[in-house]
Order: C-alpha cells, then sequence, then structure tokens
C-alpha cells in the first residue's frame, strides 16, 4: 500500500518553476532515493512535502500522505504531523542543533511539542540508542561541539524517530559524514525500513543508492528524467544523463 502519492507537483520560487511535474509513490516499508546533480530540485521535492518552503514559493498539485491530502492542510496542521508522524535529517547536523543545549534536551524537545509521556529523559535516552549512539547516557548530557559529525548526524536521528514517525525524509544526510560513519548510518536507515518504515533519501551519490535503495528516481533540472527499482537501474540505465551519473560512480 503507498504511505505517500506525490501528484503532478509542480513548484514554483516567484515566477521560476524549479519543479515540473513531478509525480510518485512511496510504499510501507521501502527506500526511494532522489538522485540528481545540486540544482535539480531534490531538496524542494522533501520541502514541498514538509510545507517548509519560503513565503515566495507555490506549489501546485496533490501530496497525499496516509489518504491526507498535505497541500490542504493548514501550517498549524502540518506543525502537528512534521516532527511527528513525518520525521526529517538534514545533511549538516550542525545548523540543525542547538550549541546550547545538550544532546537530550534537543532530542526530548521533539518529542514534548507532540506527546505527553511519563520520562522524558527515558524516552530520549532510548532514541539516542536506537539511533546507533553508544553510552547513550552519558552522550544525553554533552553539548554538540563534545560530539562528532557522525554522532551529532546520530542525535538528528534520534530527534527524527523519537516520535515513531511512519515517514522518513533525509536530505543527502552521509555527505559531510566520512565513508566508515556513512555505512553506518546507512545501515540504520536498513534497519528503520525493516520495522515497517518508509524513507525517502535523497542523494547526488550512486555509491549511497547501491547500499539501501529499493526504488530510484533520477531527477534533472526539476523533471524526473528515470525511475525504476534499483537494479534496473543499474543494469539498464535509458536516460543518457543517468548513465552519466552512473559514470561517476
Ligand atoms: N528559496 C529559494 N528561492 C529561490 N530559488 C531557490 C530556493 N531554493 C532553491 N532554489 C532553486 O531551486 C532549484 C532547485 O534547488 P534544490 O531543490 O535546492 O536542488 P538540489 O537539492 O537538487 O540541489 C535551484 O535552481 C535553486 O537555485
Ligand atoms: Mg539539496
Amino acid at each position: 500500500m503507498s504511505l505517500l502519492e506525490v501528484r503532478s507537483l509542480n513548484l514554483f520560487y516567484g515566477s521560476k518553476q524549479v519543479l515540473f511535474d513531478v509525480s510518485f509513490s512511496l510504499y510501507e516499508g521501502e527506500i526511494l532515493c532522489i538522485v540528481g546533480e545540486s540544482g535539480s530540485g531534490k531538496s524542494s521535492i522533501l520541502y514541498s512535502i514538509t510545507g517548509l518552503l519560503p513565503p515566495s514559493a507555490r506549489r501546485e498539485g496533490k501530496i497525499i500522505f496516509s489518504g491526507e491530502d498535505l497541500t490542504a492542510l493548514r501550517e498549524k496542521e502540518m506543525r502537528g504531523i512534521r516532527g511527528s508522524r513525518i520525521g526529517m535529517i538534514f545533511q549538516e547536523p550542525s545548523s540543525y542543533l542547538d550549541p546550547l543545549f545538550t544532546a537530550g534536551l534537543q532530542v526530548e524537545e521533539t518529542l514534548r511539542s507532540h506527546r505527553e509521556v511519563n520520562d522524558y529523559q527515558e524516552a530520549a535516552i532510548g532514541a539516542l540508542s536506537r539511533a546507533g549512539i553508544p553510552q547513550p547516557e552519558e552522550k544525553y548530557s554533552m553539548y554538540p561541539h563534545q560530539l562528532s559529525g557522525g554522532l551529532k548526524q546520530r542525535v538528528c536521528i534520534a530527534s527524527a524517530i523519537i516520535c515513531d514517525p511512519q515517514l522518513l525524509l533525509a536530505d543527502e544526510p552521509t555527505t559531510a559524514l566520512d565513508v566508515s560513519v556513512q555505512k553506518r548510518i546507512l545501515q540504520l536507515f536498513k534497519s528503520f525500513k525493516g520495522e515497517g518504515k518508509s524513507i525517502i533519501l535523497v542523494t547526488h551519490d550512486f555509491g549511497v543508492v547501491a547500499e539501501v535503495a529499493d526504488r530510484v528516481i533520477v531527477l534533472k533540472d526539476g523533471r524526473i528524467v528515470e525511475e525504476g527499482d534499483v537494479f534496473t537501474i543499474f543494469d539498464s540505465p535509458q536516460h543518457q544523463y543517468t548513465r552519466k551519473l552512473l559514470s561517476a560512480l
């Protein structure tokens, strides 16, 4: 069953159109990778889904999440969904984390804004642990500057999963990390998929695609030029642009 269905999405920033008739589905327990060069519109697709767009932006089309059209919701209703039923992970954990608060409090904050539980600290430590952080009790009280890039990204992942969202959106989440850390984070995404979560992972790196994708969308200048399961994309890419991206691997 499809958890998310994007139908004929057009996106404009002012008078400039950056997404053209983008349509795709995402199924339960599936990892979909969106691949394309810088500027092709990958992040814009994620921002269109979450509604985190600048005031100049205008969307056309439908974004059906669990049977509900997100484009028809008010900002207040979207705030209830973001962080709760849709988790987000970004490229630069440092720009997302607040240097003045401990890792644990920041993870707790996401939970506080959506749920009432008895013990927030215990829940945050649990999320840090599920995000693959060793000694989570210790890391709970550490500040971002005391953590490595890989750990900071895991804190962001903990924050993204603490409310147990059905959908995870990740925008180049491993680009700033070295290869071994990258592998472990991708492993974590596969384990979330094993729990039945659906994931959209944006990347310009076909190495990442090979590691985790079930299905792939290739984006060029705001248009989907190719879509298929990961084996077909690697074995017989149809579009010259896909072959060019693959040759960079
Ligand atoms: N806030 C914005 N205002 C105007 N143009 C933007 C804005 N954000 C992105 N763009 C433009 O939209 C296009 C797609 O950008 P983006 O979605 O960030 O691509 P990608 O994530 O693939 O690098 C680019 O041409 C970019 O310059
Ligand atoms: Mg981007």
